[in-house]
């Protein structure tokens, strides 16, 4: 696949994510979520905000000291103070990149900023101009960038890329844009932005409607080629784009989307699972992709199917994702041959007879309890088959 078909991963699980209510993460623990970052393989690890608090500082100038493989970006706003304190803790790094914002909404620039459409787009260019004097990767995003006056973005998106921002992220910030509408968002800013080619776009979708994944999915089609998301969709609010949706929709959908990560999609569940424990953010069950129930079937005619061809049910094989095997849960819509199948799995080989007895108390104790387990499987078959 040519270049440009590329989509770079930026990973913002230890500075967004971090941003979840109630999570804090020490700088070992960042490390070590850090370091398993660049085994999954993706290409930006945004490793926190220098300036936010000494810990932070800590973290990122540790992880930009020790993680080799990513590039490791920091972000701060857009005035010298943060740019300073940023290149302070990033400049260790094998491949740094400071990350600048300032938002452009004029909601954000009345309430917010005080400040002028003109005065915003000075500050933004200087921003530009200051961070490149230390480094040459350089991200500008413009915060509230969906709720922007388009020509004014335009406008500013073109005055940073002359200034010198190698990536351009137009974040979707409270999470307000629908993928149509989204995706034209995109596809606009490229058309009307003269010097766009001298950029990477990059989206960076909040899921306070659901829509985090299905938006980036839009600016991807439309010509983003850095997405913004985190391990297990965790983020300020109600969470940033998940990581693991991203991917995994780039990957089962080549075919639609013609584009290609440099992802080991193995090491998926692994991070997901860390991220949750260190974080003690949960994952829900029937989350995408990571979640308990992803993999796993409950209905009899859908253990039936998978029983006789995985592909009847399964698009992506967990095996894929780092996770084992998916599971045939046992359930009161479970049918014989997954029955059959668990007990054999557990050592039992039943006549038919048996199995037949056993299958009627099966379901008997299904009706009462919503998950049968190994345990309750074994008690069956010697306490009310076998003994009988
Ligand atoms: O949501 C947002 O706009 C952000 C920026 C600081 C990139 O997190
Ligand atoms: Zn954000």
């Amino acid at each position: 696949m040519a270049d440009n078909n590329r989509i770079y991963i930026f990973d913002t699980t230890l500075r967004d994510g971090e941003q979840s209510p109630g999570v804090s993460l020490n700088s070992d623990e960042k490390l070590e979520i850090a370091r398993q970052l660049a085994r999954l393989g993706v290409d930006v690890i945004e490793a926190g905000f220098p300036i936010a608090s000494p810990g932070d500082f800590a973290a990122v100038k540790k992880i930009a000291d020790n993680v080799k493989g990513p590039v490791i970006a920091g972000l701060c706003r857009a005035n010298y103070k943060d740019i300073d304190r940023a290149w302070e803790a990033l400049k260790g790094a094998e491949s740094p990149r400071i990350h600048t914002f300032i938002a452009t909404s004029d909601i954000h620039l009345k309430y917010k900023l005080n400040k002028t459409r003109e005065q915003v787009l000075e500050q933004a260019v200087e921003a530009v101009r200051y961070a490149k004097k230390y480094c040459s990767d350089v991200e500008f995003s413009a915060e509230d960038a969906s709720r922007s006056d388009l020509d004014y973005l335009a406008l500013v998106v073109e005055k940073v890329i002359e200034a010198g921002a190698t990536v351009v992220n137009l974040p979707d910030t409270v999470g307000y844009a629908v993928p149509d509408e989204f995706g034209l968002f995109i596809k606009s800013i490229c058309e009307r932005v003269p010097n766009i080619d001298k950029a990477i776009i990059s989206v960076h979708c909040h899921n306070d409607l659901g829509l985090a994944v299905a938006n980036s999915m839009a600016g991807i089609m439309n010509g983003a080629r850095q997405v913004e998301c985190t391990i297990n969709g965790i983020g300020e609010r109600a969470g940033n784009a998940a990581l693991e949706e991203i991917v995994m929709n780039l990957y089962t959908r080549k075919s639609f989307y013609q584009k290609e990560t440099r992802i080991n999609y193995r090491e998926i569940y692994r991070t997901s699972r860390l991220v949750s424990t260190l974080t003690g953010m949960p994952v829900q069950p029937n989350k995408a992709i990571v979640g308990q129930n992803a993999f796993s079937h409950e209905s009899g005619i859908h253990q039936d199917g998978v029983l006789k061809e995985r592909s009847t049910y399964e698009i992506m094989s967990p095996e894929l994702v780092g996770i084992k095997s998916s599971s045939l849960v046992l359930g009161k819509h479970s049918g014989r041959h997954a029955f059959r199948e668990r007990l054999k799995e557990l050592g039992y080989n039943l006549t038919e007879e048996e199995l037949e007895k056993a299958f009627i108390k099966f379901k008997d104790i299904a009706d009462k309890k919503k998950e049968i387990n190994d345990d309750d499987l074994e008690a069956l078959v010697n306490e009310q088959v076998r003994a009988i």
